[in-house]
């Protein structure tokens, strides 16, 4: 199957090569081709160029995009898209004076999540969860990271992965799994942290990896939920099972996390909505990631990464959605591109690099998504007519969208 796309107005993000990840001042740069085509064979890119240098071949389809741009599709490195019913309540009730930590006080939040999806059957974990992935392809998102974490017992960890697992048979959207056992300590285990710790350590790790369920770990590595020596444990026993870690840290407060998840290899450190200088001067120089996911500052009314002094300092940064029903109930990853340039002072040339190559570099699938790369999938977005790709997060609440090609097909 080869489709044809002639006169893109802008074709943005193209790399020759492909990137692993962008640092500082070279987030700065988005390069584009004006007046453009691009050949799909299958689900990849095999050519794009000049409209000068079209081929005269023979294609199953030919879309003329005159106005429009091209940009490859979003990654989204960090979402919770698996979770049973919703937290309306909590949200009418944060609108009424209470705070996040309150309301996990009472036994709402993390913990409320768990009681509904115990208490939901697989197949209906899968109904409700493909309507959330369905909308997030709609809105560009080619890739996609997902967490379990509502579970908490074996089995409904399990029950979480197997839903993901399906999920990415089902669709054509790169899906990673991250077992996120170590979201919150379950209410049997509040006076016994130990026990709760065995239990990851010696049973749901070693299974879930058994049944290649999960491709990462991730812990809720903050004051109230894992500390930095029960987070060190988690991930050093996730690595002996081939689970890199990717971990939830400084997101109300900095107790020297981040170091702990760079010595230990993480792949990215995701919230980082509280930032020492140490935090960066560790960052620095590391093979590790910093994610922030700024819809969930907007959400929860709390501080945003500080993506400027983050980038001044020569360090990449990445942009999710972090997708849940608690603290952001959205995945869309145009609204988390333009909250970044909003709210954290990032230019669209940098949000748009955090948001497609390095996103791509945090779920680790930099070789086939992030950027317009011969060989790489064919996984687009389609704009409607636009001056310019400004317009994405200028416009913030517009629907720019036309059309997706997702792993070359049309959505
Ligand atoms: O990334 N901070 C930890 N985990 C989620 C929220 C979990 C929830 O409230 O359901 C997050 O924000
Ligand atoms: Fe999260």
């Amino acid at each position: 199957m080869k489709i044809l796309l002639t006169h893109i107005k802008e074709l943005v993000q193209v790399r020759e090569k492909s990137i692993e990840m962008l640092c500082g001042d070279a987030m700065k740069t988005l390069p584009t081709l004006e007046n453009a085509y691009l050949l799909i064979e299958d689900d990849l890119i095999s050519a794009y160029g000049p409209m000068a240098n079209c081929p005269d071949i023979e294609v199953d389809q030919t879309i003329n995009l005159t106005g429009k741009t091209v940009l490859p599709s979003w990654v989204d490195s960090h979402t919770h898209i698996v979770y049973a019913g919703n937290r309306q309540q909590e949200f009418v009730d944060r609108i009424n004076g209470l705070s996040y930590e309150e309301i996990f006080n009472r036994g709402g939040g993390i913990l409320n999540s768990a009681d509904k999806l115990q208490n939901t059957s697989e197949e209906d974990l899968y109904e409700q969860s493909k309507v959330r992935l369905e909308e997030v392809m709609q809105q560009g998102t080619g890739a996609v990271e997902i967490k379990s974490g509502y579970g908490l017992t074996l089995e409904s960890e399990l029950k979480m992965l197997r839903v993901i697992k399906k999920l990415g048979a089902n669709y054509p959207v790169k899906i990673k799994a991250t077992f996120l056992g170590a979201h919150a300590f379950p209410a049997a285990y509040k006076d016994n942290h130990e026990a709760y710790i065995d239990l990851l350590i010696d049973e749901m790790i070693p299974t879930i990896a058994r049944e290649k369920l999960a491709d990462y770990v991730d812990a809720f590595l903050e004051t109230g939920y894992f500390s930095v020596a029960e987070t060190e444990r988690i991930m050093q026993a996730g690595q002996q099972h081939g689970l890199i870690a990717k971990i939830h840290v400084n997101q109300f407060t900095a107790i020297g996390g981040i170091a702990v998840c760079v010595k230990n290899g993480a792949l990215s450190v995701d919230h980082l909505e509280i930032v020492t200088d140490e935090d960066i001067a560790v960052l620095k120089n590391s093979r590790t990631m910093p994610v922030a996911l700024p819809t969930c500052s907007y959400f929860i009314s709390i501080p945003y990464t500080p993506a400027r002094k983050m980038l001044d300092a020569g360090l990449p940064l990445a942009l999710a959605s972090d997708f849940n029903p608690g603290t952001t109930p959205s995945g869309n990853m145009n609204f988390v591109v333009a909250t970044a340039c909003i709210k954290m002072k990032m230019t669209p040339e940098e949000a748009i690099n955090a948001a497609t190559i390095n996103g791509a570099y945090a779920m680790g699938v930099s070789e086939e998504y992030g950027s317009i790369t011969v060989g790489k999938k064919a996984s687009l977005i389609i704009t409607k007519p636009l001056s310019s790709y400004y317009e994405i997060p200028y416009a913030f609440a517009s629907q720019h969208i036309d059309q997706v090609i997702l792993n070359g097909k049309l959505i």
